[in-house]
């Protein structure tokens, strides 16, 4: 019975795949299979027609120099050099191994900021090497091909310059970090208001400087930062206007971020030490969630012996 059962269907099956009486294939007649394959290839292709066209017009809109939305960059994280494991400076006067990546670090970031890498007139421009207004270059397309980059000299980072000595203070117990504010195509950083700033920054105070302070982070480190020294452009302690905007990687290459460097010339030695430093600028924020945005922290760690 089963058996039977089982022959029969097995007649149907094959006479479903093709039925030659009625010239069906799977059910269907050839004219009826290319009616469905025309229905499917002309939805699937308005399907695609659609997207094409959505992804066209939006790029159209878009321009590769310019980031259409401005507004939802979040402002500038200020970054520390060397870049070191947990924020923490720590190593030992006495044995040059222990403060050898430091230097390393620096000398690495600080290549790109070597004379020998600006002479190429078509590319560098001599900026006013006092704080100076923002310098704008045209529009942001390459209408005019690339644009020209500010030089910035090493030798302004003075005693943290690694020119006068190659430690960067490190050998001395004068360490030295190098600050830099992160690059953001087309932001123009607003100095901050000159009664914004804390008392002591006042004295330094220049329209077209963002300034950078760094102070003890807590109660007890207050007797133990010592002197901090500030090298920039021109001596300000900062980051000068005539370096913004930015334009962007495709027309400007060998764009050289303005620096300022922090030497911490009395550290006390054999405890911790942390300190914070910021930038001031109107349109300067910072969260609680993102450590790096507008400031970073530093923990010195320094052993006499
Ligand atoms: C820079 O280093 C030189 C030589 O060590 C020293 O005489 C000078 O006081 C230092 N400058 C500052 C601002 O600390
Ligand atoms: C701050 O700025 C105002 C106007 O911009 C000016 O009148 C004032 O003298 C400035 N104060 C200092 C301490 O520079
Ligand atoms: C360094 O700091 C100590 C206190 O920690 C102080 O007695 C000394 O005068 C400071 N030296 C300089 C050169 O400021």
């Amino acid at each position: 019975m089963a058996r039977g059962k089982a022959k029969e269907g097995d007649g149907n099956w094959k006479k479903f795949i093709w039925n030659s009486e009625k010239k069906e294939f799977l059910g269907r007649t050839g004219g009826s299979w290319f009616k469905i394959l025309l229905f499917y290839l002309i939805f699937y292709g308005c399907l695609a027609g659609i997207f094409i066209g959505t992804i066209q017009v939006m790029l159209l809109t878009i321009s590769e120099y310019e980031p259409k939305y401005q507004d939802r960059v979040a402002p500038p994280g200020l970054t520390v050099v060397p870049q070191v494991l947990k924020t923490e400076v720590s190593f030992s006067i006495s044995d040059p191994k222990t403060y050898e990546e430091y230097v390393e670090g620096l000398n690495r970031f600080l290549k790109n900021y070597d004379n020998s890498q600006q002479t190429d007139e078509m590319i560098f421009d001599d900026c006013p090497e006092k704080p100076h207004d923002y310098i704008t270059r045209g529009a942001f397309n390459n209408a005019q091909g690339q644009k020209k980059v500010c030089r910035f000299r090493r030798e302004w980072l003075e005693n943290c310059s690694g020119i006068l000595d190659s430690s960067y203070g490190y050998k001395d117990g004068k360490p030295c970090v190098v600050v830099k504010l992160n690059r953001i195509l087309g932001f123009k950083p607003k100095p901050p208001l000159n009664d914004s700033l804390p008392p002591e920054m006042m004295g330094k105070y220049n329209p077209y400087v963002l300034p950078v302070h760094c102070f003890p982070k807590k109660e007890e480190d207050v007797d133990k930062i010592g002197t901090v020294e500030y090298y920039g452009l021109g001596g300000y302690a900062g980051f000068p206007l005539q370096y913004y905007p930015y334009y962007g990687k495709l027309l400007q290459p060998k764009y050289l971020q303005p620096l300022m460097a922090v030497q911490f010339t009395n550290l006390t030695y054999d405890t911790e030490v942390r300190v914070e430093c910021k930038v001031y600028g109107e349109n300067i924020h910072y969260s609680d969630k993102d450590r790096f945005q507008g400031r970073f922290e530093v923990k010195f760690d320094i052993k006499s012996s």
